[in-house]
């Protein structure tokens, strides 16, 4: 479901992708990832999940806890996420982190659920370690440059392409993706080229004036030809 090259559009708590809005953006994304022949995946809140994957793009959560069913208030179940439909969760962004064993742990019930997990880490050290969790993906994101317009793979390459080097080493299976200030297309390109397989991004879409056209922008720069 989650093809690469993959570009994830993470709607944090942006007020501009909460609710109806987060569905108005999918839709669009949506469109755009259809036209151009490129695997989009978007992370809205969780309360929004549901009535984002009727958009029929693959959705994943922003967060799942390392839970079974029983006892627990205010937590988010892998179960409850699979049901929503969603394809799995991104775990461990710098804005919600969790400690090793509970990235592990997190890992381990997507997985037996069937579900997809994207394992953020800020530096490469700690894409090796989580690398070693066997995650379907690692994102590389430097949180200092998380927001900032000023993209990873061009401001600091070498944190993309050591990610991407230590992952392989580890499990050439675990596929990489990087994320933090990507903006345009060529800043997807260049990710693409320093070995990435894909980009994880926010902002540059999410507060664009114009979504469609940003989407455009750095939809195309992770088209193969
Ligand atoms: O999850 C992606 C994110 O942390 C990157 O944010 O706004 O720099 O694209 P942004």
């Amino acid at each position: 479901m989650l093809e690469t090259p993959l570009v994830i559009v993470n709607f944090k708590a942006y007020a501009e992708a909460t609710g109806k809005k987060a569905v108005e953006l999918s839709r669009i994304l949506s469109s755009v990832a259809e036209r151009e022949g490129v695997c989009v995946a978007v992370a809205p809140q969780a309360p929004d999940l549901r009535s984002v994957v009727e958009v029929g793009l693959p959705v994943l959560a922003q967060h799942v806890d390392p839970l079974t069913p029983g006892a627990h208030t205010g937590w988010i179940l892998p179960e409850a996420v699979k049901e929503a439909g969603a394809a799995g969760s991104l775990i461990n962004h710098s804005e919600r982190p969790l400690r090793a064993e509970e990235i592990e742990a997190c890992v381990r019930r997507l997985r037996e659920l069937g579900l997809v997990s994207v394992v953020c880490a800020a530096d490469p050290g700690l894409c090796r370690k989580v690398a070693s969790f066997r995650p379907d993906f690692v994102a590389v994101e430097p949180p200092e440059l998380i927001g900032t317009g000023r993209a990873v793979s061009k401001v600091r390459p070498e944190v993309v392409s050591e990610a991407v080097k230590l992952v392989k080493e580890v499990d050439p299976g675990v596929r990489v993706l990087c994320g933090a200030g990507i903006s345009t297309g060529e800043d997807v390109r260049t990710a693409l080229k320093l070995g990435a397989e894909g980009v994880l991004l926010a902002s540059s879409v999410v507060k664009a004036k114009d979504w469609r056209a940003a989407a455009e922008d750095v939809v195309r720069g992770a088209r193969r030809d």
